[in-house]
This record gives C-alpha cells, structure tokens and sequence, in this order.
C-alpha cells in the first residue's frame, strides 16, 4: 500500500480508539482465536481487507470498509466463557456487535451491513455490498490462520 494509503487506515483506526464513547481498546482483553485478542483480530481483518481491496483496485467505500471491518467483532465479551444469555456465539454476536456499534458510533447502511452479515453463510444475513463480501472472506481466511497458528506471526 502507498503511504498514503497507510496513513488514511491510522487515522481511521484511531477515529474507532478515541471516538468519544469508544469501547474498543477493551476489546484487547478478550481473546479471539489461538492468542490473538480480540483487538488485534479486528485490526488484522480491516487491515488487509483494505489492502485486498486496493491489491486488485476494487472501486470500495474505503472508509465504511475499514470501519466496519474494525467494528464487526464488537462484542465485547469473553465468548469463551459460556452464558445462558448467548448460547451460540456464532450466531449471536453479529447483532450483539451491531447493537454496541450503534450505541457508540454514527454508522453507514455498509457499515451496519458489514458487521450484520460477517458470518454469512453460518447466518443467513446476506452481504450486500463487495465490502461486506471482502470483510466476509478476509474474516474466514484471518480466523483460520490465527486459529491454527499456536502464536500467530500478526502479533497480539
Ligand atoms: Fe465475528
Ligand atoms: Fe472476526
């Protein structure tokens, strides 16, 4: 990415840390998959789902792709630990996300679809934009590799 390519994700990404009602440097606490936290998940997943987008030219909603990209696992909560109020993670903390996105943050209609549809086709919520499609299957792919790397080469 150029550098001014980088820079527009540090800005973004420090708009989500600092917003006013932000969350989401608590999300460092929880643990995602294997030893990434949360927090680190959820900047692996923006950062190259941007770079994806940019590698092959993709005419995207840079901004709403990055920040749903940062926001689509804000659940903040440990889903290790298991609770009667959300029996099955899987399907239930894209609402859950969404919910505290809203609570904290004025969302785009693709911001809100990004994080909505993250876990299509375990969800039936249906991408319906190429950056809700991009964050889907950059998801899958991050999650894989953290999931099977003991400690994985992005850092937690
Ligand atoms: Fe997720
Ligand atoms: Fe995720």
């Amino acid at each position: 990415m150029t550098s001014e390519e980088q820079q527009y994700f540090i800005t973004l990404l420090k708009e989500i840390r600092n917003g006013e009602n932000s969350r989401f440097v608590s999300s460092k606490r929880f643990t995602q998959h294997g030893s990434t936290s949360v927090y680190r998940h959820s900047v692996n997943v923006a950062y190259l789902s941007y770079r994806f987008a940019k590698r092959l030219h993709l005419n995207v909603d840079s901004r709403a792709l990055i920040r749903g990209a940062l926001l689509h696992d804000y659940f903040l909560y440990d889903w290790h630990v298991k609770s009667q109020n959300r029996p099955l993670h899987g399907f239930y903390h894209p609402g859950r996300a969404l919910r505290n996105a809203e609570m904290d943050f004025e969302l785009s209609d693709v911001e809100r679809n990004i994080i909505k549809t993250h876990m299509f086709p375990l969800t039936f919520y249906l991408p319906k934009h190429k950056e809700s499609v991009i964050v889907c299957l950059v998801d899958k792919w991050i999650s894989t590799i953290e999931t099977f790397q003991g400690k994985n080469r992005l850092g937690k």
